[in-house]
């Protein structure tokens, strides 16, 4: 890959204030629809067959009452079917207890990531002794085994029919009240390795694996904690589960009883610096502290060992966590700039103690995917991402962006008014090149009001096919690529 942006088709980038025409990003999905040929414009690839499945935040106001932040959106499942060059597209509300419990009593039923109805003391009381987490998984989706699951960071994943999105019921127990919607595939067993917070009169962070067809997790490493950090996913390397631990952290007591909403207990407490722990998978003994400067990330892109057993650990970063406060519905409507990530490069040295750090490309991405199945927990040169305009000013993700951390170099999909989410790599059967393969985005077009599946050639971004939505698709976070579905 050239150090360029050839595959840019336009210099003149709209981001920077005045990316409100993303506003319809923010405005709530109603209508389900079901669609068996999507128009198409270009020439899908062959061998592209199975479903972009995606969760995200479709539903932003009940009744008279709306939700604060982003995250808080009811959820929404998408699925882009691809067969004989042939789009389809399905949306349907997920079924959970949150989404139905709205509908039957017109307001907001559940406490949600900043929104939290239960203002009375008679309620907030009531749901501290019998809590009533919402299972409004919005955040992530898995498969796992025969089962696909939405999940948030509440630990009530929900599984769903991939075929008719429609849902079933809760998937499996997670052993804590926090976990993370970022599992990781545990290659030796086929199944799932995440985590949990588990909070109490003392706290510890746990690492449980839940087998393909499971539904009881086995807990295979525990850590005291006194104050838990905001935990958005960890890393995996073939030895080490790579726990960073950002200095922004709470105090369960409060959690409980202060009677803000979840996301608004948090402390940022740079002082504390960032803390890495390294788990050895196969004994769950910790290894570490490993102290570095305070930083903020919610995605690990991924982590390996080298040849001298350092860990390496690549991570979307931000200087701190003002992106949360830059992601409340009034900010972003109004089209106020986020903070930029960066793509950070830490690298620990289990033996001698030492951590150093660095930012691997002068402009960031987040929503980071990789080539997953070939490369996760092992060395790697691509990284793909959700980008931001260079330079100052900022504004919304707007531009989709590819890392050759080889070379170091970036270039860049950018279209006027629009704005891509995350781009899900799917490899190319039988690739020989780590990159070979398509990239899978959906792209809200401000100026058209509606949503489009982007295809990229995942080796130059150059567009293979669009295939358009018939309604605008609000700004999610994260979906996968499955082959059976
Ligand atoms: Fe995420």
């Amino acid at each position: 890959m050239e150090p360029t942006a050839a595959a840019e088709p336009t210099a003149t980038a709209t981001a920077g204030p005045g990316y409100a025409e993303a506003e319809i990003g923010f405005e709530s999905l109603d209508e389900e629809v079901r669609i068996d040929d999507v128009p198409v414009e270009g020439a899908l690839p062959e061998w592209l067959r199975g479903s972009l499945i995606r969760t995200g935040p479709a539903k932003f106001e009940v009744g008279e009452q709306r939700m604060r932040h982003w995250f808080d959106g009811l959820a929404m499942l998408y699925r882009f079917g691809f067969a004989d060059g042939r789009v389809s597209y399905a949306n349907r509300f997920l079924g959970s207890k949150a989404k139905r419990t709205a509908d039957e009593r017109g307001e907001i039923a559940y406490a949600e990531f900043a929104t939290d109805p239960c203002r009375s003391l008679f309620k907030r009381m009531f749901s501290v002794f019998s809590p009533q987490l919402s299972d409004n998984a919005n955040v992530n989706l898995v498969e796992l085994g025969e089962r696909f699951v939405a999940m948030t960071e509440t630990p009530i994943p929900v599984q769903f029919d991939p075929e008719t999105l429609a849902t079933a019921g809760v998937a499996w127990e997670v052993p804590g009240e926090l976990t993370t919607a970022h599992p990781h595939l545990d290659r030796d067993s086929g199944g799932m390795l995440n985590y949990a917070a588990k909070l109490g009169p003392r706290n510890r962070y746990r690492f449980f694996l839940l087998g393909p067809d499971g539904a009881e997790p086995e807990i295979r490493a525990s850590l005291p904690t006194r104050e838990p950090a905001y935990m958005h996913s960890f890393g995996l390397t073939e030895r080490w589960i790579v726990l960073a631990e950002f200095p922004f952290v709470v105090n369960p007591l409060q959690l409980a009883l202060a009677g803000r909403p979840y996301i608004e207990n948090y402390r940022w407490k740079p002082e504390l610096g960032t803390r890495f722990t390294l788990v050895d998978r196969s004994s769950g003994e910790a290894t570490g502290p490993f102290m570095t400067d305070a930083c903020f990330g919610f995605h690990h892109v991924n982590a390996y060992e080298d040849d001298d057993g350092r860990v390496v650990a690549d991570i979307c970063t931000f200087e701190d966590p003002e992106v949360i406060e830059s992601l409340y519905l009034d900010r972003l409507r109004q089209g106020a700039p986020i903070p930029k990530p960066s793509l950070t490069r830490f690298v620990i040295d289990p033996e001698g103690g030492g951590i150093d750090y660095e930012q691997l490309v002068p402009d960031g991405l987040d929503l980071p995917r990789i080539n997953y199945g070939r490369c996760n927990e092992r060395p790697y040169r691509y990284v793909w991402g959700a980008g931001l305009a260079p330079g100052e000013g900022g504004g919304f993700f707007d531009r989709i962006v590819a890392v050759d951390i080889e070379e170091r170099a970036t270039r860049s999909w950018h279209e006027p008014h629009c704005y891509p989410g995350e781009p899900v790599f799917v490899a190319e059967p039988g690739a020989e090149e780590e990159n070979q393969g398509v990239l899978l985005s959906v792209v809200l077009d401000a100026a058209a009001g509606t949503s489009f599946l982007l295809v990229l050639d995942a080796s130059d971004l150059s567009e293979i096919a669009r295939a358009r939505a018939p309604h605008h698709i609000p700004f999610g976070f994260h979906g996968q690529f499955s082959r059976r579905a």
